[in-house]
C-alpha cells in the first residue's frame, strides 16, 4: 500500500482545508442490500473529488452489534461485514490518497461496546485483569451507586450479577465506558492509535471527548453535567492522550460540547494544545427549545462570535452546521418549503466563510432536508426512539419532536431521481426522502444556481485567497433578529460576508468603507451598491474590498 502523503512535512495542512463528512450506512450501497459501505464509497470518489474538499471524516465502521450505529465498537482493529473488510478500508485510503484527499477516522474511546473483547472480560471477575478497564461501584443501599443519568435516558449504572457490582454507561447500557483512571486503558488505545496511523490514517475525530473524566467522588449530583463533561482534571488526561497523536503527525478534531471557549483555548492551543480543533456546540443547541425555523438571529451571532475572538491567534476553529447528530440545517435554521435553496445557500455563506476549517456533512452540499416521516416507527436511532417517547410524556406533539431527530440527517446520500434516491436498488436500512426524486446530485450538477455549485464555489473561493485563510474575522453589529454581517481581513484587503437569515425582508446599512466593494458571489438576482441594502428573504451576498 502506498501513502502518498507526508502530513510531517506539513503539519498543519487542516487549516487550509475543507473537511467532508460520510456517514457509511447511508452515502452508497454498492452490493445491493440497502446498506451504505466501503466500496460504494469508493465509487462515489469522482464525486467527493469533485466538491474539491481536501479530507473526508468517516463515522464508525468497526466491528460492532450497532446498538447505536457504529459508536459502540466491539474491535477497533476490524471492520462490520456489513460495510466490508480490512482491505477494502486499505483500497479505500489508497484511493482517497491518490486523489489528494485525507482520511481522518472516528475514534470512540470514551467508551466500547459491551461485546468488545476487554468487557466481556471484565464483567466476569473483580479480579480479572479487564475488570479495572471499565467503571464499577458496589451497591449503595442495595441500588444503583449514585443519580447519575445516562444520556440516552435512565440511570446511568448497570447491575452485573456476576461481580455483584454496577458498571457505568453514559450512553446505552451496551456502551460501557473506559476508565481512565487506568494508565492501561491509554496504553491500549495508544496502540489502536499507531496501528492506524502505520496504515495511513490522516487523524481523527475525538467522539465524546469531553466526558473522558468522571467526577471521582461519585457522590450524587445537581448537575450532570458536574459528573461527566469537562470534570476537573480532563486536562491530564486529554494531554497524555495528546502525545499518542502527535508521534504520529495526526489530525485531530474533539467532539467537546459543554467545554467554554475560555477553556477551549488551552484545549486546541497551536503550541501546547492537545488537540488541533474541537467542535462546539452553542450555536446549535438552540434546536432543542425551538420551535424549528425560528432560531434566533441575534444569539447565533453572538454565539459565533464569541468563539471566532475567543479563538483568535489562539487556536483554530472547526466550523459547522451540520452533523449525523443533528436535524438537517436547511430544517431548523432555514425554511426547507419556501425558500429551500435560499436558505441553504445563505446558511452555507454565513459559516463557511469564518476563521476556520469547515466542515460538510453528506447532503448538505444539496440542501437536503428533513424527512417527512410521521411515524416513529419510520426512525431507526435508538436514541431518537427514547427522545421521542419521552418528549410525548412532557406533552410535546410529534410533528415537533419528530423533527428533532437525528435521524432526519441519517436518511440515505440523494444521488438521483431513481428509487431510494440511487443510493441503493434494494429497500435501504432506513427510507429515502420522498424529495430525493428533485434534490438530487443529477440535477443539481446541472443547476448552475443549485445548492451544490453555490457550495462548490465557496469551496473553491476559501481555498483560493488567503485572506479567507487568515483573514481577521470581524462582527458587524445590525442590532436586529434577522442579519448576519461579517468581514474578513487583512492589510487592508477584506470580504464582505452579508446574510439575510430570515423569511422576512431585512435592511442593512454598512460603512462607507465599503463603498469600492466587487460582488464576488450571491445566491440574489438583486445588485446592491449602495450603503443602503435592501436584503430579499435569505439573501447572501459576499464583497470584496479595499480599505481608503
Ligand atoms: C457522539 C456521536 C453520537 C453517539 C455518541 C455516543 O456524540 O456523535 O452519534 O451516539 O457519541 O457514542
Ligand atoms: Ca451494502
Amino acid at each position: 500500500m502506498s501513502i502518498l502523503i507526508s502530513n510531517q512535512q506539513n503539519p498543519t495542512w487542516w487549516q487550509n482545508a475543507i473537511g467532508y463528512q460520510i456517514y457509511p450506512k447511508s452515502f452508497f450501497d454498492s452490493n445491493h442490500d440497502g446498506i451504505g459501505d466501503i466500496q460504494g464509497i469508493i465509487s462515489k470518489m469522482p464525486y467527493i473529488k469533485s466538491l474539491g474538499v481536501n479530507f473526508v471524516w468517516l463515522s464508525p465502521f468497526f466491528a460492532s452489534p450497532n446498538i447505536d450505529n457504529g459508536y459502540d465498537v466491539s474491535d477497533y482493529q476490524a471492520i462490520d461485514p456489513q460495510y466490508g473488510t480490512l482491505d477494502d478500508i486499505f483500497e479505500m485510503i489508497d484511493q482517497f490518497h491518490q486523489n489528494n484527499i485525507r482520511v481522518v477516522f472516528d475514534l470512540v474511546i470514551n467508551h466500547t461496546s459491551d461485546q468488545h473483547h476487554w468487557f466481556k472480560e471484565a464483567k466476569k471477575s473483580v479480579d480479572n485483569p479487564y475488570h479495572d478497564f471499565y467503571i464499577w461501584r458496589k451497591p449503595v443501599n442495595g441500588s444503583v451507586p449514585n443519580n447519575w443519568v445516562s444520556l440516552f435516558g435512565g440511570s446511568a449504572w448497570e447491575y452485573n450479577p456476576a461481580t455483584k457490582d454496577y458498571y457505568y454507561h453514559l450512553f446505552a447500557k451496551q456502551q460501557p465506558d473506559l476508565n481512565w483512571e487506568n494508565p492501561k486503558v491509554h496504553q491500549a488505545v495508544a496502540k489502536i492509535i499507531d496501528w492506524w496511523a502505520e496504515r495511513g490514517v490522516d487523524g481523527f475525530r475525538l467522539d465524546a471527548i469531553s466526558h473522558l473524566k468522571k467526577n471521582q467522588r461519585f457522590k450524587d449530583v445537581t448537575n450532570q453535567e458536574d459528573a461527566m463533561n469537562n470534570v476537573s482534571g480532563i486536562d491530564q488526561l486529554l494531554a497524555n492522550l495528546s502525545t499518542d497523536f502527535k508521534r504520529n503527525h495526526l489530525m485531530t478534531v474533539g467532539e467537546a460540547g459543554g467545554v467554554p471557549v475560555e477553556q477551549a483555548k488551552r484545549w486546541v492551543d497551536s503550541k501546547k494544545g492537545y488537540f488541533d480543533m474541537i467542535f462546539q456546540f452553542d450555536h446549535v443547541s438552540f434546536w432543542e427549545k425551538f420551535t424549528v425555523g425560528k432560531v434566533d438571529v441575534a444569539k447565533l451571532r453572538v454565539a459565533l462570535t464569541r468563539w471566532q475572538n475567543g479563538l483568535d491567534n489562539n487556536g483554530w476553529n472547526a466550523l459547522f452546521l451540520e452533523n449525523h447528530d443533528l436535524p438537517r440545517a436547511v430544517s431548523y435554521f432555514g425554511n426547507d418549503q419556501k425558500f429551500r435553496s435560499q436558505s441553504a445557500t445563505a446558511l452555507a455563506m454565513m459559516y463557511f466563510l469564518m476563521k476556520g476549517t469547515p466542515f460538510i456533512y453528506q447532503g448538505q452540499e444539496l440542501g437536503m432536508t428533513n424527512v417527512d416521516f410521521n411515524d416513529i416507527n419510520q426512525f431507526r436511532d435508538l436514541d431518537s426512539q427514547r427522545f421521542y417517547r419521552e418528549e410525548l410524556t412532557k406533552g410535546a406533539s410529534p410533528e415537533e419532536t419528530l423533527v428533532k431527530l437525528r435521524d432526519n440527517a441519517r436518511t440515505p446520500m440523494q444521488w438521483n431521481d431513481q428509487p431510494n434516491g440511487g443510493f441503493s436498488d434494494h429497500q435501504p436500512w432506513i427510507s429515502s426522502n420522498p424529495n430525493a426524486r428533485y434534490i438530487n446530485v443529477a440535477n443539481e450538477v446541472k443547476q448552475p444556481d443549485s445548492v451544490l455549485n453555490f457550495y462548490r464555489q465557496l469551496i473553491h473561493l476559501r481555498l483560493k485567497d488567503p485572506i479567507l485563510l487568515n483573514g481577521q474575522y470581524q462582527l458587524i453589529e445590525t442590532h436586529d433578529h434577522q442579519s448576519f454581517v461579517y468581514q474578513r481581513e487583512e492589510n487592508h484587503v477584506g470580504y464582505l460576508v452579508i446574510t439575510n437569515l430570515s423569511d422576512q425582508p431585512a435592511t442593512v446599512t454598512i460603512s462607507d468603507r465599503y463603498q469600492n466593494r466587487q460582488l464576488v458571489l450571491t445566491n440574489t438576482t438583486e445588485k446592491q451598491q449602495s450603503s443602503t441594502m435592501a436584503l430579499k428573504p435569505w439573501a447572501a451576498y459576499l464583497y470584496k474590498y479595499e480599505r481608503n
